[in-house]
This record gives structure tokens, C-alpha cells and sequence, in this order.
């Protein structure tokens, strides 16, 4: 029997999506569409998108068990938080909560015994920013927040741009406050409220600069990703 040759689908890849950083944008990830990635068995949920494959983008990336992509050179960094299963390259192995940097020029061939998920933003590091993170946020302490029943993890900071997982105990309430540089927003477990809406888990919230706030939990608290300064900020632009 003849073997038929394997192609794989080509992916259509959207040039912009939700790339209006003055604009506020919520959703549930869980509800988009996957999409094809060149690599067989890695597959995204575009969240923001600006550029064709390569991109200033924000997304979702499941790795399917076994799957590998191949071999690339971030141009413009690569900043991951692992939300599933374990993924690794030939340097470790990363499992879920883990942060991750890799700076402009880095380089690696990633790949998932296990299967994994994954919130990756690629092209979004600040001109100068270089260090090579690697943090286990399950093994790293909690500082205590602004307000009691809120807890802090800093992940990274660069000239005014900040990453950090934030804890809220249930019934918590934060002050009314404004975003000069944008703030964004990814719900790892629990949900997280303010007066325009209720954010469930893997529920992403982009709120543009001197957007203005007062969010707040219920009986079930949260874990949220959130990063802040970024929007209108310089960036390396591929
Ligand atoms: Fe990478
Ligand atoms: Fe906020």
C-alpha cells in the first residue's frame, strides 16, 4: 500500500486581534476556538495578536502528549506561566505554576512528555530588559498585600512594567484604583469581580491605561495573574 504522504494544515493566522491596547477587552478563553500552529499537536487560543507568525502576541497553547515544536530564537522574548501538566525543553523540566522569561536572542526546542497548558506572550519584553527568569511560584512565599486578604508573589519588574500572581482571600475588597500603564489580567482559579463584570477561571481582562477599577472576590476567592505598565509602554517590535 502506497503511504500518503502527511500534510499538515497550514494555519490561517489573524494579522490583528484585539490589538487596539486602548481598548478594554474580557473574555473566557475557554469558550475561543483553537487554532493550528505549524507543529502537529500544538495548538493556541489567540488572545491578543499583532503580526502574522511572527507576532507581539498573547495566547493560550496547549501541547498535546508527546508533542515538541521546533527549535526557535525568541527575537523578541518569551515570558510563559505554565497552567497544566509539565512542559519542558532540553534545559528542564517546568511544571505547572512555573514562570518562566526567556529574553530577546534566547533560544530553545520545547516539547511535552505529558501534555501541558500554557499562557505564553511573545515580542512584549522592554528595550533592555534581559534577565532569564525562572520561578516555581508553588515553592515561593506569599508577601502580604495592600489591604488585608490579598497575598503577592512578584514575578518580574522592568522599568515601570510589573508581573506577580495575586491571591485574594474570599470576600475581599480592593480599593478604587486607576492603571496608568494598562493592566492585565489572567484568572487562574477561583473568580475575580469588579463593578463591569465577574472574571471565572482562565477568564483574561485587559484593561487599557488610566482604566479605573474597584475589584473584589466572593465566597470562592482567587488566584489571578496580573501584570501592569505594559500597555503604551516601548516595546521591541518585531
Ligand atoms: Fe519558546
Ligand atoms: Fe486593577
Amino acid at each position: 500500500m502506497n503511504e500518503i504522504p502527511t500534510v499538515f494544515p497550514q494555519p490561517k493566522i489573524a494579522s490583528a486581534l484585539n490589538s487596539d491596547f486602548e481598548q478594554r477587552v474580557a473574555l473566557s478563553t475557554e469558550t475561543l476556538p483553537w487554532s493550528v500552529s505549524p507543529l502537529p499537536g500544538v495548538e493556541r487560543r489567540m488572545l491578543d495578536r499583532l503580526g502574522g507568525e511572527v507576532a507581539r502576541a498573547t495566547s493560550v497553547v496547549r501541547y498535546a502528549p508527546g508533542s515538541h515544536f521546533d527549535r526557535h530564537i525568541h527575537g523578541g522574548g518569551e515570558e510563559i506561566l505554565v497552567l497544566d501538566g509539565v512542559f519542558s525543553d532540553e534545559r528542564g523540566e517546568y511544571a505547572a505554576g512555573s514562570y518562566l522569561r526567556n529574553p530577546p536572542g534566547s533560544g530553545h526546542a520545547p516539547f511535552s512528555v505529558e501534555g501541558c497548558l500554557l499562557l505564553v506572550k511573545l515580542w512584549q519584553f522592554g528595550p533592555g530588559d534581559t534577565e532569564k527568569v525562572r520561578i516555581d511560584t508553588q515553592q515561593t512565599p506569599w508577601r502580604q498585600g495592600l489591604v488585608p486578604g490579598l497575598s503577592v508573589m512578584p514575578l518580574h519588574e522592568h522599568n515601570g512594567i510589573s508581573t506577580a500572581l495575586v491571591r485574594w482571600a474570599p470576600n475581599t475588597r480592593f480599593n478604587t484604583h486607576s492603571h496608568s500603564g494598562g493592566e492585565e489580567i489572567f484568572v487562574l482559579s477561583g473568580v475575580f469581580h469588579d463593578e463591569h463584570g465577574h472574571y471565572p477561571r482562565h477568564s483574561w481582562l485587559r484593561s487599557p491605561r488610566w482604566s479605573q477599577h474597584s475589584p473584589f472576590t466572593e465566597g470562592e476567592g482567587a488566584l489571578i495573574y496580573v501584570k501592569v505598565g505594559h500597555l503604551g509602554a516601548p516595546m521591541l517590535t518585531p
